[in-house]
């Protein structure tokens, strides 16, 4: 069966008080598009469509490639604007899903379930609600006394008794596409002049057909996003959602409150996060590690029973039993390899460590290549930039960079050489050798029988 996918995202939701349109505002690091979008695929045949209204190049750029776009060029309501994806869709298409974009938290197996039900229905609709004491503005379900799902009322026009309705819709609805086309051209024009979606309720009712209606149990699934409030509960309740599947899998979360796990992180079994953390995107952490406090990760892959204390990591590797910070920060393409210590006050880019290369506090290393054993000395620089132009620091195995080396790049320093204190190496220097000075001279030849 052909089934697609509707995303309400036209309006531009004003209640936010922002110059950003409400959808591209961010829960733990996606904009609440990409959340619906992430969800909503898998559980459909057809790429997405998603209707497009105010601001609508930005919108459409957020999720360029991942979606289709209707345009809704004026604002008529939420039925108005499922009509203007009916010529996106295919005509062969069987069942529409429709869903709104400032809805983050909906699970794809709940879409899923939806469409199910829906391909087994004999009516036109399948919807999901939920049971909830505050009402949040929603539309109220009305059933009659055989408990069928009659009509949903807007908070605007329902009456003191429906007011007091605390079943609510949480626009999640499938559709018998054929039939959805032609009940939307139905729609009467509300008194504020809108096309309400949530009408077709009633027109099905009315040709004498039932509606498939599911309660959720998850209420989170159902928070909308109308203003920052929202927004923080959104955000919240995802939070929650994430870390507790973690620690269902294995993972020890000291301060759940102060850890963020961002949806596409993986971490391993035995891991340990501590208060106040941040994991975020395309990040994958190994097993038996420590990560944090106060630790930040982006775009990082980090292997096993390593420690990160108190650190910044941003599109890095790092391989298994290093130990880091406190205060470390590793930049793009900074690789770690296994065992290596870097202690505090340390920034790493574009550089690799071969394994047990020690970096104890206070160094830069940038466009180097450090191979096996090396011990940077404390303040070390790989002074890497000209002004125009990066250019490579290569250290040997077994060397000793002594504390407040500036090594001038492009260098290259032997294996099992020296430099002294304070040495400022601009040029290259052999292998088994003690340098030292300003410009580093070459003192002495390293004894052979004593290496
Ligand atoms: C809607 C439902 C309400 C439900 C609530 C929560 C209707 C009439 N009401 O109310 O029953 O309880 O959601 O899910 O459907 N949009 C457009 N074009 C428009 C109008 C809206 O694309 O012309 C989009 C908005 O950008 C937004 C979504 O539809 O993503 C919902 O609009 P919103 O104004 O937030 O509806 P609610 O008042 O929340
Ligand atoms: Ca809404």
């Amino acid at each position: 069966m052909k089934t697609t996918a509707v995303i309400l995202a036209a309006g531009k939701g004003t209640r936010m008080k922002s110059n950003l349109h409400k959808v591209l505002h961010p829960i733990l690091g996606k904009s609440m598009i990409q959340h619906v979008i992430n969800s909503v695929s898998p559980a459909i045949s057809e790429k997405p469509i998603v209707v497009v209204g105010q601001d609508a190049e930005s919108v459409m750029a957020a999720v360029e490639g991942q979606a289709q776009f209707a345009l809704q060029t004026e604002q008529l309501g939420t039925g108005h604007a499922v009509l203007s994806a009916k010529p996106t869709v295919t005509a062969d298409t069987d069942i529409v899903l429709v869903s709104f974009a400032d809805m983050p938290l909906f699970r794809t197996e709940t879409y899923a379930k939806l469409i199910q039900l829906q391909q087994q229905n004999t009516g036109p609709i399948t919807m999901a609600t939920v049971i909830a004491q505050d009402p949040r503005g929603f539309g109220r379900i009305v059933r009659n006394e055989q408990n069928e799902v009659v009509a949903i009322v807007e908070e605007a026009v329902a009456t003191p008794e429906q007011l007091l309705i605390n079943e609510l819709n949480i626009s999640a609805y499938c559709f018998d596409a054929n039939w959805l086309w032609d009940a939307l051209t139905k729609i009467k024009k509300s008194p504020k002049g809108e096309y309400y979606l949530t009408d077709v309720v009633e027109i099905a009712v009315s040709q004498g057909e039932k509606i498939q209606a599911i309660v959720l149990e998850d209420n989170d699934e159902a928070i909308g996003v109308n203003n920052r409030v929202h927004l923080s509960e959104a955000q919240a309740a995802l939070q929650k959602r994430i870390n507790q599947e973690w620690m269902l899998a294995g993972v020890t979360i000291i301060d759940p409150r102060t850890t963020y796990i961002e949806t596409d992180v993986h971490i391993g079994i035995d891991t340990v996060i501590h208060p106040n953390t941040i994991l975020k995107s395309g990040t994958t952490i190994g097993e038996n590690c420590q990560i944090g406090p106060d630790t930040y990760i982006i775009g990082s892959q980090i292997g096993n029973h390593t420690k990160i204390f108190k650190s910044v990591l941003e599109f890095a590797k790092v391989g298994n039993h290093v130990d880091m910070g406190p205060f470390a920060h590793l930049r793009k393409n900074a690789h770690l390899d296994d065992h290596v210590h870097m202690g505090n006050f340390g920034e790493v880019k574009d550089s690799y460590l071969a394994p047990g290369v020690k970096m104890g506090h206070f160094s830069y290393i940038g466009n180097a290549t450090i191979n096996e054993n090396v011990n940077i000395g404390c303040g070390t620089i790989t002074c890497n930039y000209d002004g125009k132009k990066k250019h490579p620091t290569i250290v040997g195995k077994n060397a000793f960079i002594g504390s407040g080396t500036m090594l001038v790049s492009p260098v290259e320093i032997g294996e099992n050489a020296t430099t002294g204190a304070g040495s400022v190496v601009t040029k290259d220097v052999p292998s088994n050798v003690i340098v030292a000075g300003t410009p580093a001279k070459l003192l002495k030849k390293k004894d052979k029988d004593k290496q």
